[in-house]
């Protein structure tokens, strides 16, 4: 694809939904965190596949099913370009990143055994939490956390404490989806694989703005949702190195999945189709492969440059307004600010932006450590994109001000 100028008000065009009103007021998006709005280059691509060559994969011989393989496959080779995996086997469907971090801790239950140790970082998303939780529940093994300072920043220094032979895992997201820290995961992969560890990174929140290198990482494993980077929801990918690959048994059972089956033996199929069982989401990892086309005809240094400038202008604003708060204030970070008013209580504050128009996510995020840590029931969450501009930025803190009057 042709590489294009950056300029938010012709990004905007792309994005049909950003044209419409909420509350009778123009909306202005700053959820994307959650779930990133999608551009009519990828839904135009989801209307093709429905359109013209909607089919099942891999095991038709007519043309439909081959188009649709073909296209599948492509897509698959996209991801691994875009990521940097040495080979495309190494990029598995999921349907997210949730589906990606459940197949691989579902996969260490026959490897890790009682006395083993995982360490968690104290600002995961639940979804890097519990399916460890649960494998740890399973085999004996022992979960512990790399704590975080006032900032909203990894110690470090305590990490390296907690690391020992006894540690088989670490898993760390790369962006904090509730306070926008960027950690620093080459130093957390580097320090694990010296004790013998493997390393699983949650790239859902990252992987919107910055442009992962898996092999210059030399990350184990990294997971990805699509639908926070421009494409649908109900896909995302993992990349797993091959070794690792193929040392993790399937996930699931069904078909796709097998070599051979008779009743007595079932032998599996090789990468990536051993941990692929049943019909995927073609059309979804089809449109993946095109949004990610998308954001890099536009250019991921132009869009980190661009949602940085966003960030220093909101944060600017915002902390303009008397009894406001910012949790994450680390000097690595992306467009993300979570806040509270002091007195205000969040979900009052989100409740009252949306009848301005304004969608902004309010509670814990999924991320109920973060708030114990700081004490508190939950955040006003802002996250911009690239498609946003000041202007909405103005409007927030506008909203902000009028519902603060309101509420105190
Ligand atoms: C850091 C992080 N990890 C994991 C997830 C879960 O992603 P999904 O719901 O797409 O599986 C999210 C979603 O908000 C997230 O922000």
């Amino acid at each position: 694809m042709e590489k294009t100028t950056f300029n938010p008000t012709v990004i905007r065009k792309d994005f049909p939904i950003l044209n419409r009103e909420v509350n009778g007021k123009p909306l202005v998006y700053f959820d994307n965190a959650a779930t990133s709005q999608t551009p009519r280059q990828v839904i135009d691509v989801i209307v093709d596949y429905y359109s013209n060559y909607n089919a099942n994969i891999h095991r038709g011989v007519h043309t439909l099913s081959q188009e649709a393989t073909d296209k599948y496959e492509q897509a698959r080779i996209k991801i691994q370009k875009h990521f940097n995996a040495a080979k495309s086997h190494e990029i598995i469907f999921t349907s997210g990143t949730t589906h990606s971090i459940n197949l691989v801790a579902n996969g260490f239950t026959s490897i890790l055994k009682a006395g083993d140790e995982l360490i968690v970082s104290a600002m995961e998303h639940h979804s890097n939490i519990v399916p460890w939780q649960m494998l740890c529940e399973r085999t004996g093994a022992t979960l512990k956390v790399i704590p975080m300072n006032e900032e909203g920043e990894l110690i470090l220094e305590e990490y390296l404490e907690l690391l020992s032979d006894k540690t088989k895992l670490v898993f760390c997201n790369h962006v904090s989806n509730a306070l926008g820290t960027v950690n620093p995961v080459k130093t957390i992969i580097d320090a694990a694989h010296k004790v013998g560890a493997a390393v699983l990174i949650d790239g859902a929140q990252a992987a919107p703005h910055i442009k992962a290198d898996v092999q210059e990482l030399n990350v184990d494993f990294y997971t990805v949702s699509a639908h926070k980077m421009c494409g649908p929801t109900g896909v995302g990918m993992l990349y797993g190195k091959e070794e690792w690959l193929n040392i993790l048994p399937p996930y699931q059972g069904g078909g796709e999945m097998i070599a051979e089956v008779t009743f007595e033996k079932t032998t599996y199929a090789d990468l990536p189709h051993k941990f692929e069982a049943g019909t995927p989401n073609i059309c979804g990892g089809i449109a993946f492969g095109a949004a990610l086309d998308y954001m890099n005809a536009i250019g991921f240094d132009e869009i980190a440059a661009y949602e940085n400038e966003l960030l220093e202008y909101a944060t600017e604003r915002l902390l303009a307004i008397e009894g406001l708060r910012i949790y994450g204030t680390s000097e690595n970070k992306t467009s993300v600010i979570s806040f509270n008013i002091e007195g205000v209580h969040p979900y009052d504050m989100g409740s009252i932006l949306d009848k301005l128009g304004i969608a902004v996510r309010t509670g814990h995020h999924c991320a109920q450590p973060i708030m114990d840590f700081y004490k508190i029931p939950g955040t006003v969450r802002a996250s911009f994109s690239f498609y946003n501009t000041k202007e909405e930025i103005d409007i927030l803190v506008e909203g902000v001000e009028k519902a603060k009057a309101m509420l105190l």
